[in-house]
């Protein structure tokens, strides 16, 4: 009897597991791999590509992650392709046999309005250190710099209408864990003092950096093994979240984006990018490593494997940009003129939130917009990093491989219920 009352109770909590963990686990594998994905963009989207024009795309290459500031667009850029496809942690890729050559990887700006382009010195960057540069950060700007010894962050200032960056610090957060440092997001000054952004959020992929066989589970098996550190002077690097699957693209907001409510103040979108989840945090300027100093809003379930977020410059929008066929991307990235990595970017309105965002208390699920969904890589293969203007009625779209950035119009028709938005 005891024997058959062991056995009902192991049934039954195994169908418990199975119901409530693996399966939901193992159907979310065909919609990721965009098994069932229907391969267009929502209507208003559909003439998108047809207006994009590729901002220098002789010299842009695979600007992997870019952000606008007013009319300005910082890129984080490849120099050199052959070096890059060895050597990008990120995607695993950690081929040392460079010799010793450094990796100088380029910071750009473009002026939107001039479509100028300016390569940005670094005349203080000390000259030996390996430079792979991932993501630009604000005025600080922070960058996340793949060394071969090393993935840290690095702190450069920069002064507008200045053609140079000017190096200011290193932050090295391997002894605390910190070993794949991905995406970061600088924390606005608060408007009470003016001194420039001292605290940042980054993101850290992978738990392992060079084990092959760990890198394999972590993806195949979408292990919970990434995390978000906090860095201060006072604080160092300290650890505010674990447990997500690949955490890579932060975005957060600056005073400039909120509106006179300021219910998205101190907000933070963090990708788990293997399970398609964005999660919204809000954090205490200066005290995140504090407890309650960072704490979970909620969860928003994509259908893709996104990488870098971004929000509008209005503060209406999270764009999310990322690949709708992942399985194809490492086969994209070895012969990128045979094998394509579908483009997908969305956005998510950020005005019409549920409880937690809604200006007047609304409820339920946000609007999400399909702006991107190209199978065949026609704008571009393997998206990385997109953000749209809708005053400007313009977007821009990078990746992995992308030659040049797409700049594109964003509506080539009215949008659907634009005219009740009058009002706002
Ligand atoms: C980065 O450098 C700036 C100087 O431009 C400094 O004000 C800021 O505090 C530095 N960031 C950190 C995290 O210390
Ligand atoms: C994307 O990749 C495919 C396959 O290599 C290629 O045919 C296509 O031209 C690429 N797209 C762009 C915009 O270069």
């Amino acid at each position: 009897m005891e024997r058959f009352t062991a056995k009902v109770a192991f049934t039954a909590a195994t169908t418990v597991l199975a119901a409530y963990f693996i399966l939901p686990w193992a159907l979310k594998y065909p919609i990721l791999l965009g098994k069932n994905r229907v391969w267009e963009p929502d209507p208003q989207f559909a003439n998108l590509r047809e207006t994009c024009i590729a901002l220098h795309p002789s010299q842009l290459r695979g600007c992997e992650k870019f952000k606008i500031v007013g009319d300005i667009l910082f890129a984080a850029c490849i120099s050199n392709w052959e070096s890059r496809r060895k050597w990008f942690p990120p995607m695993g890729k950690l081929d040392m046999s460079l010799g010793e050559d450094v990796i100088r990887d380029s910071l750009y700006m473009v002026d939107l309005k001039t479509q100028k382009l300016t390569l940005l010195s670094m005349p203080d960057f000390p000259k030996h250190v390996d430079f792979c540069v991932h993501a630009p950060g604000d005025f600080s700007i922070y960058m996340v710099n793949h060394r071969r010894d090393a993935s840290v962050v690095e702190n450069f200032s920069y002064k507008s209408g200045s053609e140079e960056v000017s190096h200011m610090a290193t932050y090295n957060g391997v002894q605390q864990g910190l070993i794949n440092p991905n995406d970061i997001f600088a924390v606005p000054p608060s408007s009470s003092d003016s001194s420039p952004q001292s605290e940042f959020f980054v993101t850290n992929d992978h738990y392992f950096r060079s084990s092959k066989l760990g890198r394999i589970l972590e993806n195949y098996l979408r292990l919970p093994t990434g995390s978000v550190y906090y860095y201060s002077n006072p604080t160092g690097f300290r650890r505010v979240v674990r447990g997500l699957s690949n955490a890579n693209g932060i975005a957060g907001f600056n005073p400039r984006q909120l509106d006179s409510t300021h219910v998205l103040a101190n907000m933070v979108f963090v990708a788990s990018i293997l399970e398609g989840i964005v999660t919204a945090y809000r954090y205490v300027p200066g005290k995140a490593a504090e407890k309650g100093g960072f704490v979970k809003l909620r969860d928003f379930a994509f259908d893709f494997v996104m990488d870098n977020l971004a929000i509008s410059q209005d503060g209406r929008w999270l764009y999310l940009t990322g690949h709708g066929e992942p399985a194809k991307l490492d086969w994209h990235w070895r012969s990128p003129n045979e094998v394509s990595s579908a483009s997908v970017s969305y956005r998510m309105s950020l005005t019409e939130l549920g409880a937690y965002f809604g200006k007047r208390g609304e409820m339920g699920e946000s609007r999400v917009e399909k702006i991107v969904v190209d199978r065949m890589g026609l704008i571009g293969n393997a998206s990385t990093t997109a953000v749209g203007d809708d005053m400007l009625n313009k977007y821009w779209i990078s990746g992995l491989t992308f030659r040049g950035i797409m700049e594109c119009s964003l509506y080539t028709s009215i949008p659907h219920g634009e005219e009740e938005e009058e009002s706002d």
